[in-house]
């Protein structure tokens, strides 16, 4: 049986290259996107041209009241476009970056970093596991920089964190419904995020490629094709572990 992923923030980066990637595999796909409309219908056409199923559903991952809604959409979707009540995987992915150094951090940028990656990621799942297959796997999405401590980044590195012990607890107690947790930790990778400094900011690229074992920093190629293989039934015993995917940065 064809598998389904849902994967949050598919629009752009490492989310789209996620889902492309378990497509050209023979996966079908649920991706969410927040605001960019016109993105999702894109890579919803890209999909069905590689012969595989997509569906694009509009999401804000920090607003808890908007998951069982959410939920709900997500349940017709699964009914009208596969005729199941359930999909297989789930990948947190969906986040933003906000740089600023301790002294300068604001509660605003604090909580919306929170609100995102940990709160987000703890009720939307909490919201799905209904819908989840049992046997499934979740992958959530964490950062080198919880184990590279880089000045600016203290908030969003401590949300990761949180991210990393959510998993091993997710861990823990969906095993006995045969759900698999991960945590896939990219290093610098070249998208939009953090308004797009990694693959802009030239010095800044030059100085995290300059730390890294492989000698450049990554592409989204880097971290899609990763996530789809580690969700393939080759990978059916790795649980609860963290994989750091960053070409070696920061030894
Ligand atoms: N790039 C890196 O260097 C790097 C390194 C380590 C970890 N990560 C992590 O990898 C994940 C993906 O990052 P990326 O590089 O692909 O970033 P990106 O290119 O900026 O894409 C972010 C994606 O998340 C969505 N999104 C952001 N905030 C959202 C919210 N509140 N609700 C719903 N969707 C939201 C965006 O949707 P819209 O397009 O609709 O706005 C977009 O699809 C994040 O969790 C990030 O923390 C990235």
């Amino acid at each position: 049986m064809t598998t389904i992923s849902l994967i949050t923030g598919g629009s752009r980066g490492l989310g789209r290259n996620t889902a492309l990637s378990i497509a050209r595999r023979g996966g079908d796909v649920v991706f969410t996107y927040r605001s960019r409309r016109e993105e999702a219908d894109a890579l919803v056409a890209e999909i069905g041209a590689l012969g595989r199923t997509a569906v694009a559903l509009a999401l804000d991952t920090g607003e808890v009241a908007s998951f069982a809604p959410f939920a709900e959409r997500l349940r017709t979707a699964l009914r009208e476009s596969w005729g199941r009540e359930t999909f297989d995987h789930l990948v947190n992915n969906a986040g933003h970056g906000d740089y600023a150094a301790i002294a300068e951090t604001t509660e605003a940028q604090f909580d919306g970093l929170f609100d995102v990656h940990v709160k987000g990621v703890f009720f939307l799942t909490q919201a799905l596991l209904p819908l989840l297959a049992d046997g499934g796997r979740i992958v959530n999405l964490s950062s080198g920089l919880t184990r590279m401590a880089h000045p600016g980044f203290a908030a969003y590195a401590a949300a990761k964190g949180a991210v990393e012990v959510l998993s091993v607890y997710m861990a823990r107690e969906l095993g006995a419904r045969g759900i698999a947790v991960n945590t896939v930790a990219p290093g610098a990778i070249e998208t939009d995020f953090g308004g797009g400094a990694v693959r802009d900011n030239a010095e800044l690229n030059r100085s995290f490629a300059q730390a890294t074992a492989l000698g450049r920093v990554g592409v989204p190629d880097d971290i899609g094709p990763m996530i789809a293989s580690l969700l393939s039934p080759d990978n059916r015993w790795v649980n609860a572990q963290r994989i750091e995917v960053s070409g070696g940065q920061g030894l």
